[in-house]
């Protein structure tokens, strides 16, 4: 089949396109390259330069190259920028899931993968969040993938389509040397990017009621993240149901500490934090429930933490961000 992949070359678009060619798929990217990176596409995928929001340019792609399926990862995904640009956030997450699902009836495409977020749920009062846990999200960034879920669920029912979310937890590490994260908004590549730069890495506040302090997050290796794309993918062909959601994530929490712990190791000396104020909007646990993408789509995460800390200073090192 012939995936078209919206984002395709940013950090996860990149490895879920090379999972779904190592899985014998045929692949499209469609990326307008704000934050993606050409040299990321392989050189035998057509890369068509557009914006997810462009009907007519996603209407023209699926049809010219015969596409099956639609993976739709192409949005703005920074927490705290979404808190500053909120409007900014809306128009580009939600008018993009609006013109993809447009296009996708004027070219009578009907499968579809969609990047959710585990900020979808905001700050859950459960140690384990599952799908039923209430979407409640505390930023615009999640509330536009919120948004995304409900507009894409009810084009199931209207347009017939069938549709797989999955609600991303936080990822991390990389598949190969030059896909690794080099965005300027995550722990690891922050914490990387102090250390480079000679300065202490910062944790945002050591008063929360964990174990340590520090916050607790799901982190999920992208490697793993890209193979459940390709089996949500595949899964479209036969699925019945036309609308289903999945947590992607370990079931494992780690705090923020432990995380510059496991840096430390890989680079072979301690990074000795700094901790400073808590950042607006930090919940102090989300740790997903892996079990529904278990049962449900047979997939559970096979890396750990220290594989991902470890590949991404690989690659880090290899592909020092410009
Ligand atoms: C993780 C923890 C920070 C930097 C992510 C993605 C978002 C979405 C949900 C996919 C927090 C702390 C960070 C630093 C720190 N994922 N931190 N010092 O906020 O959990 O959100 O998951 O859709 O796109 O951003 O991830 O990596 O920003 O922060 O202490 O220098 O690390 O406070 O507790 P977050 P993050």
């Amino acid at each position: 089949m012939t995936w078209l992949v919206t984002g395709g070359a940013g950090y996860i678009g990149a490895h879920v396109v090379r999972a779904l060619l190592d899985a014998g798929e045929q692949v499209v990217v469609v990326d307008d390259l704000s934050s993606g990176l050409r040299r990321k596409v392989p050189d035998q995928v057509v890369l068509v330069e557009a914006d997810v929001r462009d009907r007519d340019a996603l209407a023209r792609a699926l049809a010219t190259h015969r596409v099956e399926g639609v993976v739709h990862l192409a949005a703005k995904k920074a927490v705290a920028e979404s808190v500053a640009q909120p409007m900014q956030y809306y128009r580009e997450n939600v008018d993009g899931v609006l013109s993809l699902v447009e296009a996708m009836t004027d070219a009578g495409v009907s499968r579809i993968v969609f990047s959710s977020s585990a900020a979808v749920y905001g700050s859950p009062d459960t140690d384990f969040v599952r799908e039923e846990t209430p979407t409640i999200p505390m930023s615009p960034y999640g509330g536009t993938k919120l948004v995304g879920e409900w507009a894409i669920r009810d084009a199931t029912t209207a347009y017939g389509l069938t549709a797989i979310a999955l609600r991303y937890f936080n990822v991390a590490g990389a598949g190969a040397a030059d896909l690794g994260d080099t965005g300027a908004n995550n722990l690891i590549p922050m914490v990387l990017r102090a250390y480079s730069n000679g300065q202490r890495p910062q944790v945002f506040g050591a008063d929360y009621s964990t174990a340590d302090g520090s916050c607790i997050r799901d982190y999920i290796h992208v490697a793993d993240l890209a193979d459940a794309h390709v089996i949500a993918a595949q899964r479209l062909a036969s699925e019945t149901t036309p609308w289903s959601v999945y947590n992607i994530g370990r079931g494992v929490g780690s705090s923020v500490f432990e995380v510059m712990d496991s840096v430390g190791a890989a680079i072979g000396e301690p990074l000795n934090p700094e901790v400073v104020q808590r950042r607006a909007g930090d919940p102090a646990r989300i740790v997903a429930s892996a079990e529904a993408a278990r049962a449900g789509l047979g997939w559970s995460a096979t890396r750990d933490l220290d594989d991902m800390v470890t590949s991404a200073w690989s690659a880090w090192q290899q592909y020092p961000p410009s």
